[in-house]
């Protein structure tokens, strides 16, 4: 399969299976919808993806650490400024915590603008008694549970772009325009997060980062003369599902002619759909850009050796981060095959925890949520595998927002089953809204810190 010749509809082959994809009752609109995309613009370039596998071959090296967050679904509703600039400045923040305590740099990585397709773990839904096709994402039907809603229709796709390209304009604006600039640090606290007790330990690491800075200033080291204290870096993620939209936004960079994905800097491939004979992961070998692959429970350390041989063939460092998702009761027992596995046969990978979708539970009232206890027990036992295997802890994969939900249980300010109800908005899985947000940054904090005092004594 991987010696075998790519383009970027190679996927469409009878020898590959493509699931968790809509089937379109009309094949000429989906052609049309598709060749317009293709004539769009990308929505990032090359050089970006190149420059973002740069940064991950250094957190594979064990020298940064990849913070990547954000919506299970973005959708159309939602659509907000004020929505992406809070979910931009928690990821801020926790970027702020976790580099002020481990002094690593953080890659930071957003699931925004263009994460609107979803697997589902069935085709449909029932709702007392009526039986429909499931809710696959803003870009492919509509949430609403009525049959006309739920046709896929792929001039959402073509929504799906626009929303993209405006969250992305309006993401590099607050990076490179001033809202990011450390001096800023203590503005990034959101007014609602005062009764979180992990708001004044943040106000306690923006104090010390302001004197720094100070001391920093009168040594004639500012942000007129160290543009990266007025600036950051900050990369768009999403799972590529939807490969339609992915092939049509997949084009031919100029200056090596190698294919980029250009719907996002980073793209991954979901646990349901990263085994071997996918459509998504023939697609996915083709293209230049860094890859993200998630790792769960059904994932046999040989099957992950020949998946990262047809993905990362030339073992290029940065190219690939896989995803752990396990559970808070499985990770200790399963993860230390597949590290043994990859460190064995010298893939260079960045390690990353996602702690969220190993973690689901139904409430007593019904509602999907995920307790936040053992979303950092899931995060403690990655940490454990990786100091008991001597490799790097490299990331964290979080579904987060910067509202203030009530979708995860527990957490500083204690969310119960039954304040679930006040605001769960999320159209897919539970997030961690900005408060739990920050509690995780913390724990991550002292983990990494933990590791780089291993890494010192070892030194
Ligand atoms: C997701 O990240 O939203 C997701 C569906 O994850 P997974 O593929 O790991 O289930
Ligand atoms: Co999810």
């Amino acid at each position: 399969m991987s010696g075998a010749a790519w383009s970027p509809d190679s996927w469409t082959g009878d020898a590959f299976q493509a699931l968790q994809m809509p089937i379109y009752p009309d094949a000429d609109a989906l052609n049309a919808a598709t060749t317009q995309i293709a004539s769009f613009p990308p929505l990032v370039f090359a050089g970006e993806a190149r420059n973002l596998t740069a940064e991950l071959a250094r957190v594979a090296e064990g020298k940064a650490f990849l913070l990547q967050g954000g919506d299970c679904a973005e959708s159309f509703a939602e659509f907000h400024p004020n929505n992406i600039r809070d979910t931009f400045r928690v990821i801020l923040q926790m970027a702020v915590v976790l580099t002020f305590a481990s002094k690593l740099p953080t890659v930071k990585v957003g699931r925004m603008a263009g994460q609107f397709a979803k697997p589902r773990s069935a085709n449909t839904e029932t709702i007392d008694g009526v039986e429909l096709p499931s809710y696959r994402g803003d870009n492919v039907n509509d949430i609403a549970f009525t049959p006309e809603a739920r046709i896929p229709d792929p001039q959402r796709m073509i929504r799906g772009y626009s929303q993209s390209a405006a969250t992305l304009n309006l993401l590099r604006a607050f990076a490179g325009g001033g809202y990011a600039n450390l001096h800023q640090v203590h503005r990034w606290t959101h007014d609602f997060m005062g009764k979180s007790p992990w708001a004044e330990r943040y106000r306690d690491v923006a104090d010390r980062i302001g004197e720094a800075l100070e001391f920093m200033a009168a040594c004639g080291i500012d942000s007129d003369s160290v543009p990266q204290l007025k600036a950051t870096s900050f990369y768009t993620s999403h799972e590529a599902l939807l490969l339609p939209y992915e092939q049509a936004m997949t084009r031919q960079d100029s200056l090596t002619g190698d294919w980029y994905d250009t719907s996002a800097h980073m793209l991954w491939i979901g646990d349901r759909t990263r085994f071997e004979g996918s459509a998504h992961v023939e697609f996915l070998r083709g293209i230049g850009n860094p890859i993200g692959m998630k790792c769960g429970p059904s994932l046999e350390p040989d099957a992950l050796l020949r998946l990262l041989d047809v993905l990362n063939p030339g073992r290029v460092p940065g190219r690939m981060t896989l995803i752990t998702r396990y559970g808070h009761d499985k990770i200790e027992a399963a993860l230390p095959a597949l590290v043994r596995a990859v460190k064995r046969e010298g893939h260079p990978v960045v390690w990353s925890c996602d702690p969220m979708h190993g973690n689901v539970i139904k409430a007593a009232n019904g509602y999907k949520t995920r307790p936040f206890d053992r979303i950092l027990a899931e995060v403690r036992g990655f940490f454990a595998v990786h100091r008991a295997e001597g490799t790097h802890a490299g990331g964290i994969h979080t579904e987060m927002t910067g509202q203030n939900v009530t979708e995860c249980t527990g957490g500083g300010v204690e969310i119960t089953e039954q304040g679930l109800a006040d605001r769960y908005h999320t159209h897919c899985d539970p997030r961690l809204n900005a408060g739990q947000s920050l509690e995780l940054a913390f724990l991550l904090a002292e983990m990494l810190n933990e590791e780089m005092g291993q890494r010192r004594r070892a030194a």
